[in-house]
């Protein structure tokens, strides 16, 4: 896992920008795992932007959600369909039948769960996955003690996540109870991750994917088995790690290295 403490919420989402047009530029028809809440939107500001000023294509890509709450329809504003329309694929050139958010409306999870794993395989897999961490450790929807080989799901949200997300919502009885989420094992097989934290709430759950065990206590901590997970976040979230001049150190020092 490679940490890489910024000092700025948009000096992170930046970084994680620059990641995703490299990967771009070099395979325009890539396949994108995208995230919401609102860790991500620096991120996504910066593509629309790179899209509008830079030219950075997205006519050939595909994206595919992390999750979605379940009930909610894509109308909703606080659906996930409606939060990626609005804050990201309305603004850049994707191609809409390349688009794949879970349906949080089916009328057979399981089906769909499955046609989602078989989709995002026939697509080739997912290249980069972008990710942001809950307080509770999670990514996506996989709360704790979530298998680190699940699959697409229907997950119950954890207390802490239903709390943390009533802010979005008038009020705490309104955050939907379940979701679909992409499990630890899918998440597993994108060829790249780029975790994203910002802000002292995240401290703790960072560092104890960073620096503490394995654990489905901690999905997030799956990162660690990962070859190619880079984590980006600010000087607040990084606080509590404390290999924290360490991580700094090897980010100073790798343009000397020798290329490999
Ligand atoms: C959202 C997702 C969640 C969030 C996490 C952090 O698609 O998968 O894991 O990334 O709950 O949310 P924010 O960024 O709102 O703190």
């Amino acid at each position: 896992m490679e940490v890489i403490v910024q000092k700025t919420y948009d000096e992170m989402s930046k970084g994680g920008a620059q990641l995703i047009a490299q990967t771009l530029n070099a395979k325009p028809n890539a396949v994108l795992g995208m995230a919401t809440g609102s860790t991500p939107l620096g991120v996504y500001k910066e593509l629309v932007r790179m899209h509008k000023n830079e030219g950075l294509d997205f006519s050939q890509v595909t994206t595919f959600n992390l999750d979605e709450y379940v009930g909610l329809p894509v109308t909703h504003d606080q659906s996930y369909h409606y939060f990626m329309h609005e804050n990201f694929f309305k603004h850049v050139n994707i191609s809409h039948q390349n688009i794949y958010i879970p349906s949080g409306t089916t009328g057979n999870y399981k089906a769909f769960c499955d046609w989602y794993e078989k989709r995002i395989e026939e697509c080739g897999g997912i290249d980069v996955q972008i990710l942001g961490i809950g307080t509770d450790g999670h990514i996506a929807f996989n709360e704790p003690t979530s298998s680190l080989s699940s699959r697409t799901r229907l997950k119950t949200l954890a207390k802490m996540t239903i709390d943390d997300n009533a802010r979005f919502f008038e009020k705490r009885e309104d955050v939907p109870i379940y979701a679909i989420t992409m499990g630890v094992g899918t998440i597993l097989e994108a060829r790249k991750l780029i975790l994203l934290a910002n802000g002292k709430g995240k401290a703790q759950a960072v560092k104890e994917m960073v620096e503490g065990p394995v654990t489905s206590m901690i999905t997030a901590s799956a990162l660690q088995l990962h070859p190619s997970a880079k984590v980006f976040i600010d000087h607040d979230a990084a606080s509590l790690l404390e290999m924290k001049d360490y991580y700094e150190w090897i980010q100073q020092k790798k343009p000397g290295a020798p290329q490999v």
